[in-house]
């Protein structure tokens, strides 16, 4: 074939496409129990938007980026996550705050492909925009940790941290930057590129001898201003009072430019190097680096892909190959169109059944039911369109009975309840 699917995206087959939806259905569940409306943003945007919000100095922004011209020679780019242009159609249309928005949205990044990190993945998000309490953050981490337990992450653990605000930040940030600096013979060249750009992001960094440098940097903990120190300790009473376990972390700082307070990572034992599930934060000067005015807010994101993967094997969205309800297998041409007049007078009354198109002698086409895994047969022929007596076959028993039309329907009926 002369065809493959592009490095790093996947082809979601029905089994896993069914898994998706189930999943999509119970966080569309929860989360509006809770209060979040449904929202759906372009796929592309103009490149500056991100280049704005997830920022300037963030790596997906500086190398995973699909950034392109349209024939108009508009610098665009596909959408990389879903907080910048939910926030800015929030603004664009006047969307009353407060106000609790949840998405299920495809997001790209020309990241490097393995296990759990694609070019294309989808994001399960939810962002309350609006309010800058301490309670806000809490709520939103219970609602993931639930969502979490309930699909069945595998060995999951929360990681929670501050990075302080506008007022406090600066001056931790130059602390940083002086330790940072007596130590950048040592460090790697990206982290000397990172303490000029973005210096907090220098804990994201893999590389062994970096991180052994990092233990004895300071800590945002300390430098924390009153304000941030008493916002952070009531998300912790939140979320302890709720029994939620977590781990702080003081080096947790996020990839993406627009986070203050409070950040949370919710991650998998099972995954390996990708092991992050669900990330999230405050981000209350966003809105403001978009031209906007100040508008606090909270939210997290999961992969859709990372969540299927971390609740395999204990997972609820486990399939087994589909079958088919009821195929109907009709003898004769005749009986063709008769039963696909029958198939929509029985899916009008709630049923799965789907007619086999394929003409051939009985026994013939009851091993093709049995390869397209149909749970039961209902035989039309001659007689039965005559007399409107069919016959119903389970194909696992291989058992037969004669049912009216009326009769079918109470008896799949009473099968499928
Ligand atoms: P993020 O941590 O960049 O945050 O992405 C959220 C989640 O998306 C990750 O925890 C991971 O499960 C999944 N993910 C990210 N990149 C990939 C990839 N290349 N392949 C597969 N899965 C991936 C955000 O995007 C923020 N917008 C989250 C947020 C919402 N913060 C506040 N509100």
């Amino acid at each position: 074939m002369r065809f493959q699917r592009v490095k790093g995206t996947r082809d979601i087959l029905p089994l896993e496409a069914l898994a998706r939806r189930e999943l999509e259905q119970l966080v569309f569940s929860r989360l509006s129990r809770s209060g979040f409306q449904p929202i759906h943003t372009p796929t592309f945007e103009k490149f500056e938007l991100y280049q704005r919000s997830t920022g300037e100095s963030s790596d997906i922004v500086i190398k995973e980026m699909y950034r392109f011209q349209d024939m108009g020679g508009r610098d665009l780019a596909l959408r990389p996550e879903g907080t910048p242009s939910v926030m800015r159609a929030i603004l664009e249309n006047h969307i009353k705050l407060p106000v609790r928005l949840w998405y299920s949205m495809s997001m790209f990044r020309q990241d490097k492909p393995q296990k759990g990190r694609y070019r294309e993945h989808t994001q399960i998000g939810a962002e309350i925009v609006g309010e800058a309490e301490p309670e806000a953050d809490a709520e939103l981490i219970k609602l993931g940790f639930d969502l979490f337990s309930e699909i069945g992450i595998d060995g999951m653990y929360m990681e929670l941290n501050s990075i302080g605000c506008r007022e406090c930040r600066p001056t931790y940030q130059v602390k940083l930057v002086n330790f940072l600096k007596k130590h950048s013979s040592e460090m790697c060249e990206e982290c000397r590129v990172r303490m000029e750009r973005n210096p907090l992001r220098v804990f994201d960094c893999k590389v062994a001898s970096c991180q052994d440098i990092l233990k004895s940097a300071p800590s945002q903990r300390d430098h924390l201003c009153k304000e941030c120190k008493e916002h952070f300790d009531k998300v912790k009473k939140g979320i302890s009072a709720f029994n939620i376990p977590y781990q702080e972390n003081d080096r947790l700082v996020r990839g993406l430019d627009y986070y203050s307070r409070t950040v949370i990572e919710f991650k998998s034992t099972s995954l390996g190097a990708q092991d992050a599930v669900c990330g999230g934060g405050r981000y209350d000067y966003l809105a403001e680096e978009m031209g906007g005015p100040h508008i606090p807010g909270t939210g997290f994101a999961f992969g859709v892909e990372r969540a299927l993967l971390a609740s395999k094997g204990e997972g609820i969205f486990t399939y087994e190959q589909p079958t088919i309800a009821l195929l109907i297998l009709p003898l004769g041409s005749d009986a063709t169109s008769f039963a696909l007049d029958l198939v929509f007078k029985l899916r009008k009354a709630g049923l799965e059944a789907l007619v086999e198109f394929r003409s051939g002698g009985l026994s013939r086409m009851l091993k093709r039911a049995a390869s397209r895994n149909a749970r039961k047969v209902l035989i039309v022929g001659e007689d039965e369109m005559a007399s409107g007596v069919f016959i119903l076959r389970d194909m696992k028993s291989g058992e037969q009975r004669e049912l009216s039309f009326e009769e079918l329907i109470e008896s799949q009926d009473a099968d499928s309840s």
